[in-house]
């Protein structure tokens, strides 16, 4: 099939590459200049790409990138990822996805099954997409992508996808594009369906996240391991699945999507009160661990040097998207301390660059990366851990 991608990040370069890897031509679409100009190049900007799988796939005629919207006329599937991010006031901003569904009005004559991955509220392919584009010759599909960056055992290809369709036919279709890649299939009666699976499923994450940093707060203050606690709960065989406490939670998705559930269930007139909650207590995490840190060195951390050992919002991914680490940093700045942040993936944040450990007098362990040497830690008096990891140490 022909297949032309819009939106080239995180899930648009994935699904991209999986589908010219099961022998459709694909073209790559974004508006960003740059993105695809270092695409064509053959550079990746995502983890899960090498470098030289893409170049392959450049180098066969498989995978091409543009800017050009006219060349997404003559598509079979057009396939929208692109950003569904929050505005000032936490509330859904579908400008990227309306800005989407106009190139394909304005620039897609020929019939093409519409396919939308980007997450959004139940109704946003209906009424957002379809009823923007308003052609009768397109067919319409939602497909939300549940990909996880950095995840190397579940990926593009065996889990599970979840297809809704407005037509029979449009299902049909999306199923037969799909199985070129997936090695699960799930049909749900509605792209409405669809849609509020995946958005449910982030909020599922996002409220027992939030559980768990209450909880984690409630045992310390206890006395008692939270992490100890949680393990020890994990070990009943039903009924109970474990979660981990953090810093707070960061990425696109768990952050974001719980609040296009919100906005949908405030419109039909059912408060979501634990989206709301959840929220308040996972962006305050930051504050709890700065106070902690601060109790942890003895009520004052003035004129001291810390660092901040990994800042993007989880292990072995380089995305500082939402990242709880900037709470962290600023609110320890704003007890006077000199603060650094290390991470070898990220490189360089927020005009800042990454610093070395060594010579600082205290550390705050956030994200721990693989290949991260631990044994750097124990130049610093204190050091506060995040992430479960180091026995022993004041932490979550
Ligand atoms: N990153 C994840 O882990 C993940 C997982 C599952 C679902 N999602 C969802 O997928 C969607 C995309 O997320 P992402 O992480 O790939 O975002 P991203 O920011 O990495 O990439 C989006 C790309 O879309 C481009 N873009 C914006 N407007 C455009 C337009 N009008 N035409 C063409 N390109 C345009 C941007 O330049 C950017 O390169 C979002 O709805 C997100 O919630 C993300």
């Amino acid at each position: 099939m022909r297949v032309s991608i819009i939106g080239q990040g995180y899930v648009g370069l994935t699904i991209a590459v999986s589908a010219a890897r099961a022998g459709h031509t694909v073209l790559g679409f974004d508006v960003k200049e740059s993105l695809i100009a270092q695409l064509s190049a053959g550079k990746s900007h995502i983890e899960g790409i090498s470098d030289v799988a893409l170049a392959g796939l450049i180098a066969t005629g498989t995978y091409v990138a543009s800017t050009d919207p006219s060349v997404l006329e003559g598509s079979d599937v057009i396939v929208i990822a692109v950003p569904t991010p929050l505005d000032k006031q936490r509330n859904p901003d579908l400008s990227f996805v309306h800005a989407a569904a106009d190139l394909i009005a304005t620039n897609v004559k020929s019939a093409a099954l519409v396919i939308n991955e980007s997450t959004s509220y139940p109704g946003t392919l209906r009424k957002e997409i379809a009823a923007r584009i308003t052609s009768m010759a397109h067919l319409y599909a939602s497909s939300p992508e549940r990909v996880d960056p950095g995840n190397t055992q579940w990926g593009t290809n065996n889990t599970p996808r979840l297809i809704g369709g407005l037509t029979p036919g449009a299902v049909a279709k999306a199923k037969e594009f799909y199985s070129t890649f997936c090695d699960s299939i799930i049909e749900v009666s509605s792209p409405e369906v669809a849609e509020a699976a995946k958005i449910f499923e982030n909020t599922f994450r996002q409220v027992n996240i939030a559980l768990v940093n209450e909880f984690a707060q409630i045992a310390h203050a206890l006395g008692i391991s939270g992490r100890e606690v949680l393990d020890a709960a994990a070990t009943k065989p039903y009924g109970f699945m474990e979660f981990n406490p953090g810093p707070g939670v960061g990425g696109h998705c768990i952050p974001v999507d719980p609040s296009y559930l919100a906005h949908v269930a405030n419109e039909v007139g059912v408060p979501a009160t634990f989206i709301k909650r959840a929220n308040e207590v996972n962006l305050a995490m930051p504050a709890y661990v700065a106070k902690r840190v601060v109790a942890g060195s003895g009520g004052s951390i003035k004129g001291k040097i810390v660092v901040v050992v990994g800042v993007s919002y989880k292990s072995n991914v380089a995305d500082t998207r939402e990242t709880p680490a900037a709470g962290v940093i600023d609110l320890l700045r704003a007890q006077g301390a000199t603060v650094n942040w290390h991470d070898d993936l990220v490189g360089s944040w927020r005009g800042e660059s990454s610093a070395p450990i060594e010579g600082a007098d205290l550390a705050v362990l956030v994200t721990k990366h693989d290949g991260l040497d631990l044994a750097a830690l124990k130049g610093c008096s204190y050091v506060f851990d995040c992430t479960g990891t180091i026995a022993g140490a004041d932490g979550i």
